[in-house]
């Protein structure tokens, strides 16, 4: 089994990257699950999550980390996520309890606890894990690979050249890139293929199942913004990152050597990837997804949500 640690900002497609998660147990021990400040506050995205675990009725440990990023102020995707930051369905009042540590501590004690390696799945922005490997550097031995959603080769989605996780926080995103820590990088080149199409949304909608159909709920009210923008099928970022945990043989990737730009400049947050062919580095620090099998993507997840229908 893979230890995992999620640490998240739900979030639609965060949510989505739980669940598949929590449906597949078989193959991850999931040693906690942190938030962390980005489409909306570090209380409502923290509050999003305690809805979602008593919804489940787990008792997964979790606990609440940074509400802004290492130097800047924060910037929400409240257009994206809605006011709750997670619009579309009416969740239960929370009576799921956090762990009273922060996350930086429950991530420490967390790793350093167990004897085997740990993979990091952060899925917002990296403030919490900066903050982890800065207090921390002697954890980053403990750490296998970092399996994150952030990031892009080509063109952004938050501002033309930054991906939404990397430009709240790129000081933290460059602690991480630079961290040594094999990094693969679920970037918009790979997520915006890993896209639900209405069709797909209407049968989750039209299902039996508390989580097949909240799912369908959620993702309807994901697709506004989307449509606004003119989108015609919706990215699943962040169920990449866990995806290719479990089936890395539907992702096409590259090696390659990837460097944050933390300037104030029109490339703030641009995760800026080294193309040149003839270039060959040592160790490449980042896998950088770029491709994927939709419908497979699309399968593995609905049958997830599936099993969780049934538990
Ligand atoms: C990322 O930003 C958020 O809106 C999503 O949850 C995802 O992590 C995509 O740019
Ligand atoms: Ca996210």
């Amino acid at each position: 089994k893979k230890n995992i640690i999620i640490d998240c900002d739900p979030g639609h497609d965060d949510v989505m990257a739980i669940l598949l998660a929590l449906a597949n147990q078989d193959k991850f021990n999931i040693l906690g699950v942190t938030t962390v400040a980005g489409n909306q506050t570090l209380e409502r995205v923290t509050l999003n999550l305690r809805k979602l675990y008593t919804y489940l009725g787990i008792s997964t440990p979790a606990a609440s980390g940074a509400a802004k990023p290492i130097i800047r102020e924060l910037t929400t995707g409240k257009e994206v996520h809605g006011e709750t930051g997670l619009d579309g369905w009416d969740f239960p009042e929370p009576t799921f309890q956090l762990d009273s540590t922060n996350a930086m501590t429950f991530m420490y004690e967390k790793i350093m606890n167990l004897e085997d390696k740990v993979i990091l799945v952060p899925t917002g922005p990296l403030t919490n894990i900066g903050l982890l490997f800065s207090a921390f550097p002697e954890i980053k031995e403990k750490v296998e690979a970092i399996s994150l959603m952030g990031g892009s080769i080509y063109s952004g989605n938050y501002t033309p050249n930054a991906e939404f996780n990397i430009y709240v926080d790129p000081e933290a995103a460059k602690i991480v890139f630079n961290s040594g820590i094999p990094i693969i990088m679920s970037g918009l080149e790979v997520t915006h293929k890993a896209a639900i199409t209405d069709e797909e949304i209407e049968k989750l909608r039209a299902m039996d199942g508390r989580i097949s159909k909240m799912c369908g709920e959620l993702l309807h009210f994901y697709t506004r913004y989307h449509r606004r923008e003119g989108y015609s099928s919706y990215p699943l970022h962040d169920v990449c990152s866990i995806m290719y945990l479990l089936h890395p043989e539907i992702f096409e990737y590259k090696d390659l050597q990837v460097y944050i730009d933390t300037s104030d400049g029109p490339s703030r947050g641009k995760t800026f990837a080294d193309l040149r062919e003839w270039v060959k580095y040592e160790r490449p620090n980042a896998r950088v997804l770029l491709n994927i099998d939709r419908e497979r993507f699309i399968d593995i997840l609905f049958e997830g949500f599936k099993k969780l229908d049934e538990i």
